[in-house]
C-alpha cells in the first residue's frame, strides 16, 4: 500500500514519432492507389460530377455500417454543431468536385502540380482573409512555388483550361476548409466528424451530378463504360476508387488530429511528390523537361516555404519561453 503506481506505457504510446509516420505513410499509401485507380476510371468514364457522387456514397454507406456496429460509436450531433459543419462540408464537396474535373480533363501530374499551391492559397488566406501579418521572408519564399507551377503549366502537354482553373477552385475551396474547419474544432473525434462531413458533401455533390451528367450518362454513359470494360469491373473500379477516397481522406483527418496544420499541409505537399511520380510511371506520361523543371522548383519551394515557416514558429516560440 502507498506505492506509487507506474502507468503501464504501450509501445505505441512511448514512440508516438513513429506511430505519426506510420500515419503518413497510409495516408499517401491510399492517396496513391486512390489517384492511379480513379486516372483509370476516367479514361473510360470521363464523368467527375457522377464519381465524385460515388466516391462520397461508398464512404457514406463505410460509415452508416461502421455506426451501426458501434466502430466508432456515432457521436451526437445537434443543430449548432450541423451549423458549424455544413460550410466546411460545402467546401469539401468544392474542392472534392474541382479536383475531379480537373483528374478527368488533365494529367493528374498536372493536377497535384497547380494543387501543389495550396499552402500559398493558405497563406494569403491568413494574411488577407484572417488578418495575421505574414512575414516578407515567408511570402518570398513561396515565389518560387508560384514560378515552379508557371514554368510547368506553360509546357504541359495535356494543358486545358479546365483542368487548370478547376486545380484553382479546388485551393480555393480547401483553404476555405481549413478556415471553417478551425472554427468547427469541437470535442468530437476526427473521424465522426469526417463521417458527417461526407454525408453532407454527398448532398451538395448530388444535384449537379444529376443537372450537369444525368442526362448524357442514361443516354449512352454507362452503357458505353460497361462496352468497353464490362459491368462487373465497371461497378468493382467505382467501388474501390470509393473505398480509397474515403479511407485516404479518413487516414488525412486522423493525421491532422496529431500534427500542426503546418506540419499536415507540407505532408499533403510531399504526398502530391509521390502521386506525381508513380502517376508519369504508371501512366507512360510524358513530360516536358521545363515542366520537370518547373514541378522540381515548385516542390523545391514548399520545402523551403516549411522550412522557414518552421524557424519562423521557433523563433516565436523561444521568445515566448524567455518573456
Ligand atoms: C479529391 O478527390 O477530393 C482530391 O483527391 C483531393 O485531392 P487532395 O486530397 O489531394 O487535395
Amino acid at each position: 500500500a502507498g506505492e506509487a503506481k507506474v502507468a503501464p506505457v504501450g509501445f505505441f504510446s512511448k514512440y508516438p514519432a513513429l506511430v505519426t509516420g506510420f500515419f503518413f505513410f497510409t495516408w499517401y499509401f491510399l492517396n496513391v492507389i486512390f489517384n492511379i485507380l480513379n486516372k483509370k476510371i476516367y479514361n473510360y468514364f470521363p464523368y467527375p460530377y457522377f464519381v465524385s457522387v460515388i466516391h462520397l456514397a461508398v464512404g457514406v454507406v463505410y460509415c452508416l455500417i461502421s455506426w451501426t456496429v458501434g466502430l466508432p460509436k456515432r457521436a451526437p450531433i445537434d443543430a449548432n454543431l450541423l451549423k458549424l459543419l455544413i460550410p466546411v462540408a460545402f467546401c469539401h464537396a468544392l474542392g472534392h468536385v474541382t479536383s475531379n474535373v480537373s483528374f478527368a480533363a488533365v494529367a493528374v501530374s498536372f493536377t497535384h502540380t497547380v494543387k501543389a499551391l495550396e499552402p500559398f492559397f493558405n497563406a494569403a488566406a491568413s494574411q488577407f482573409i484572417l488578418g495575421q501579418s505574414i512575414p516578407i521572408t515567408l511570402w518570398l519564399s513561396l515565389a518560387p512555388v508560384v514560378l515552379g507551377v508557371s514554368l510547368a503549366s506553360l509546357t504541359e502537354l495535356s494543358f486545358n483550361w479546365l483542368g487548370f482553373i478547376s486545380a484553382m477552385i479546388s485551393n480555393i475551396s480547401f483553404t476555405y476548409r481549413s478556415i471553417y474547419s478551425k472554427k468547427a474544432m469541437t470535442g468530437m473525434d476526427s473521424t465522426n466528424i469526417y463521417a458527417y462531413i461526407s454525408i453532407i458533401a454527398l448532398i451538395v455533390c448530388l444535384p449537379p451530378a444529376i443537372i450537369l451528367e444525368g442526362p448524357t450518362l442514361l443516354k449512352h454513359g454507362f452503357s458505353d463504360a460497361i462496352a468497353q470494360v464490362g459491368l462487373v469491373k465497371f461497378v468493382t473500379d467505382l467501388f474501390w476508387v470509393g473505398m480509397f477516397y474515403h479511407l485516404y481522406n479518413q487516414v488525412a483527418t486522423n493525421t491532422l488530429e496529431r500534427v500542426a496544420p503546418l506540419t499536415h499541409a507540407v505532408g499533403n505537399v510531399l504526398k502530391r511528390v509521390f502521386v506525381i511520380g508513380f502517376s508519369i510511371v504508371i501512366f507512360g506520361n510524358k513530360i516536358s523537361t521545363q515542366t520537370g523543371i518547373g514541378t522540381a522548383i515548385a516542390i523545391a519551394g514548399v520545402a523551403l516555404y516549411s522550412l522557414i515557416k518552421a524557424k519562423l514558429e521557433e523563433e516565436k516560440r523561444v521568445s515566448l519561453s524567455l518573456t
